[in-house]
Protein backbone atom coordinates (compact mmCIF):
# COMPACT_ATOMS: atom_id res chain seq x y z
CA UNK A 1 0.00 0.00 0.00
CA UNK A 2 2.73 2.65 0.98
CA UNK A 3 5.11 1.38 -2.16
CA UNK A 4 1.48 2.07 -4.50
CA UNK A 5 1.27 5.50 -2.44
CA UNK A 6 5.03 6.10 -3.31
CA UNK A 7 4.89 5.30 -7.07
CA UNK A 8 1.70 7.46 -7.56
CA UNK A 9 3.88 10.66 -5.85
CA UNK A 10 6.67 9.71 -8.24
CA UNK A 11 4.01 9.79 -11.36
CA UNK A 12 2.78 13.13 -10.18
CA UNK A 13 6.09 14.91 -9.93
CA UNK A 14 7.24 13.17 -13.42
CA UNK A 15 4.33 14.56 -14.90
CA UNK A 16 4.98 17.96 -13.61
CA UNK A 17 8.07 17.89 -14.19
CA UNK A 18 7.33 16.76 -18.14
CA UNK A 19 4.68 19.46 -18.09
CA UNK A 20 7.66 22.03 -16.90
CA UNK A 21 10.02 20.18 -19.58
CA UNK A 22 7.48 20.61 -22.03
CA UNK A 23 6.12 24.34 -21.89
CA UNK A 24 9.94 25.40 -21.45
CA UNK A 25 10.92 23.54 -24.43
CA UNK A 26 7.98 24.76 -26.52
CA UNK A 27 8.85 28.53 -25.40
CA UNK A 28 12.31 27.92 -26.45
CA UNK A 29 10.84 26.67 -30.11
CA UNK A 30 8.81 29.31 -30.52
CA UNK A 31 11.68 31.84 -29.70
CA UNK A 32 13.85 29.77 -33.02
CA UNK A 33 10.67 30.13 -34.92
CA UNK A 34 10.83 34.31 -34.31
CA UNK A 35 14.70 34.31 -35.43
CA UNK A 36 13.45 32.56 -38.70
CA UNK A 37 10.39 34.65 -39.38
CA UNK A 38 10.71 38.19 -37.73
CA UNK A 39 7.69 39.30 -39.54
CA UNK A 40 5.99 37.21 -36.25
CA UNK A 41 7.50 39.09 -33.12
CA UNK A 42 5.07 42.05 -34.00
CA UNK A 43 2.11 41.77 -31.64
CA UNK A 44 -0.78 39.59 -32.07
CA UNK A 45 -2.40 40.75 -35.54
CA UNK A 46 -5.92 40.87 -36.05
CA UNK A 47 -7.79 37.50 -37.45
CA UNK A 48 -10.62 36.90 -39.62
CA UNK A 49 -12.43 35.35 -36.59
CA UNK A 50 -11.57 38.24 -34.38
CA UNK A 51 -14.40 40.34 -32.49
CA UNK A 52 -13.67 43.97 -31.98
CA UNK A 53 -14.06 45.57 -28.66
CA UNK A 54 -13.78 48.84 -27.57
CA UNK A 55 -9.87 49.58 -27.41
CA UNK A 56 -8.35 49.53 -24.00
CA UNK A 57 -4.43 50.81 -23.22
CA UNK A 58 -3.01 48.03 -21.44
CA UNK A 59 -1.73 49.72 -17.86
CA UNK A 60 1.77 48.95 -16.84
CA UNK A 61 2.44 47.03 -20.20
CA UNK A 62 5.68 48.92 -21.19
CA UNK A 63 7.20 47.58 -17.56
CA UNK A 64 6.54 44.44 -18.14
CA UNK A 65 9.79 42.54 -18.55
CA UNK A 66 10.47 39.41 -20.93
CA UNK A 67 8.90 36.05 -19.63
CA UNK A 68 6.69 37.53 -17.05
CA UNK A 69 3.38 38.90 -17.33
CA UNK A 70 1.05 40.97 -16.14
CA UNK A 71 -3.10 40.32 -15.11
CA UNK A 72 -5.72 43.26 -16.80
CA UNK A 73 -9.23 42.99 -17.51
CA UNK A 74 -10.95 43.40 -20.98
CA UNK A 75 -13.13 43.56 -22.73
CA UNK A 76 -14.94 44.37 -19.58
CA UNK A 77 -14.09 44.97 -15.65
CA UNK A 78 -14.98 41.43 -15.14
CA UNK A 79 -13.18 39.47 -17.76
CA UNK A 80 -9.84 38.65 -16.47
CA UNK A 81 -7.16 38.27 -19.31
CA UNK A 82 -3.18 38.01 -18.69
CA UNK A 83 -0.55 39.92 -21.12
CA UNK A 84 2.58 38.04 -21.31
CA UNK A 85 5.59 38.97 -22.95
CA UNK A 86 7.34 36.51 -24.30
CA UNK A 87 10.59 37.75 -25.50
CA UNK A 88 11.99 41.63 -26.04
CA UNK A 89 9.56 41.76 -28.78
CA UNK A 90 6.94 39.77 -28.80
CA UNK A 91 3.32 39.77 -26.44
CA UNK A 92 0.56 37.38 -26.33
CA UNK A 93 -2.57 37.79 -24.11
CA UNK A 94 -5.38 35.66 -23.15
CA UNK A 95 -8.90 35.21 -21.77
CA UNK A 96 -7.85 33.97 -18.05
CA UNK A 97 -11.52 31.67 -18.71
CA UNK A 98 -10.33 27.86 -18.62
CA UNK A 99 -12.38 26.76 -21.56
CA UNK A 100 -12.90 23.60 -19.52
CA UNK A 101 -15.27 24.84 -16.87
CA UNK A 102 -14.84 28.40 -16.20
CA UNK A 103 -12.04 28.60 -13.44
CA UNK A 104 -8.93 31.59 -14.08
CA UNK A 105 -6.07 30.14 -15.36
CA UNK A 106 -2.60 31.68 -14.55
CA UNK A 107 0.56 32.28 -15.47
CA UNK A 108 3.82 30.08 -14.05
CA UNK A 109 7.47 31.92 -15.12
CA UNK A 110 8.91 28.97 -14.13
CA UNK A 111 7.30 26.66 -16.44
CA UNK A 112 6.03 29.42 -18.89
CA UNK A 113 2.58 27.77 -18.81
CA UNK A 114 -0.72 28.98 -17.94
CA UNK A 115 -2.22 26.48 -15.56
CA UNK A 116 -5.73 26.23 -14.16
CA UNK A 117 -6.04 24.99 -10.59
CA UNK A 118 -9.09 23.75 -10.85
CA UNK A 119 -8.28 20.58 -13.13
CA UNK A 120 -4.37 21.09 -13.93
CA UNK A 121 -5.58 22.23 -17.27
CA UNK A 122 -2.29 23.11 -18.68
CA UNK A 123 -1.87 25.50 -21.98
CA UNK A 124 1.10 27.02 -24.13
CA UNK A 125 1.67 30.74 -23.71
CA UNK A 126 2.66 31.27 -27.47
CA UNK A 127 -0.76 30.30 -28.67
CA UNK A 128 -2.64 29.15 -25.77
CA UNK A 129 -3.49 25.49 -27.12
CA UNK A 130 -4.69 22.74 -24.48
CA UNK A 131 -1.40 20.90 -23.83
CA UNK A 132 -2.55 18.87 -20.67
CA UNK A 133 -5.47 18.22 -18.76
CA UNK A 134 -9.30 18.73 -19.41
CA UNK A 135 -9.70 20.98 -21.31
CA UNK A 136 -10.93 20.50 -24.95
CA UNK A 137 -10.25 24.38 -26.86
CA UNK A 138 -7.64 26.73 -26.71
CA UNK A 139 -7.78 29.77 -24.32
CA UNK A 140 -9.59 32.92 -25.75
CA UNK A 141 -6.86 35.14 -27.67
CA UNK A 142 -6.59 38.99 -26.88
CA UNK A 143 -5.94 40.65 -29.84
CA UNK A 144 -2.88 43.37 -29.38
CA UNK A 145 -1.99 46.21 -31.21
CA UNK A 146 0.82 48.77 -30.98
CA UNK A 147 -0.47 52.34 -30.59
CA UNK A 148 1.32 55.90 -30.89
CA UNK A 149 3.94 55.80 -28.16
CA UNK A 150 4.80 52.47 -28.39
CA UNK A 151 1.80 51.24 -26.15
CA UNK A 152 -0.11 48.23 -26.04
CA UNK A 153 -3.52 47.96 -26.35
CA UNK A 154 -6.03 45.09 -26.52
CA UNK A 155 -8.72 45.69 -29.32
CA UNK A 156 -10.76 42.80 -29.54
CA UNK A 157 -11.30 39.17 -29.21
CA UNK A 158 -10.29 36.36 -30.86
CA UNK A 159 -13.31 34.27 -31.35
CA UNK A 160 -12.22 30.59 -31.16
CA UNK A 161 -13.88 29.95 -28.37
CA UNK A 162 -16.78 31.81 -28.06
CA UNK A 163 -19.00 28.38 -28.55
CA UNK A 164 -17.72 27.49 -25.41
CA UNK A 165 -17.73 30.46 -23.51
CA UNK A 166 -20.89 31.27 -24.72
CA UNK A 167 -22.28 27.58 -23.20
CA UNK A 168 -20.62 28.38 -19.84
CA UNK A 169 -22.50 31.27 -19.42
CA UNK A 170 -25.52 29.98 -20.06
CA UNK A 171 -24.95 27.40 -17.08
CA UNK A 172 -24.84 29.65 -14.60
CA UNK A 173 -21.17 30.47 -13.98
S1 LIG B 1 -11.80 24.34 -15.14
FE1 LIG B 1 -9.77 24.42 -15.89
S2 LIG B 1 -9.17 22.38 -16.10
FE2 LIG B 1 -11.21 22.27 -15.39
Amino acid sequence: MQIKSHVETDQSELSNTTRRVFCTDLLLTSAGLLLAAPAATKAAAPQDSMVAYPPRKIEGAETLLPGSSLYFNYPTRNDAAVLLRLSESEYRAYSRRCSHAGCSVDFHPASRCLMCPCHRGTYDARMGHVMFGPPQRPLDEIVLEVRAGGHLWAVGKNSRNTEIITQNLKGGD
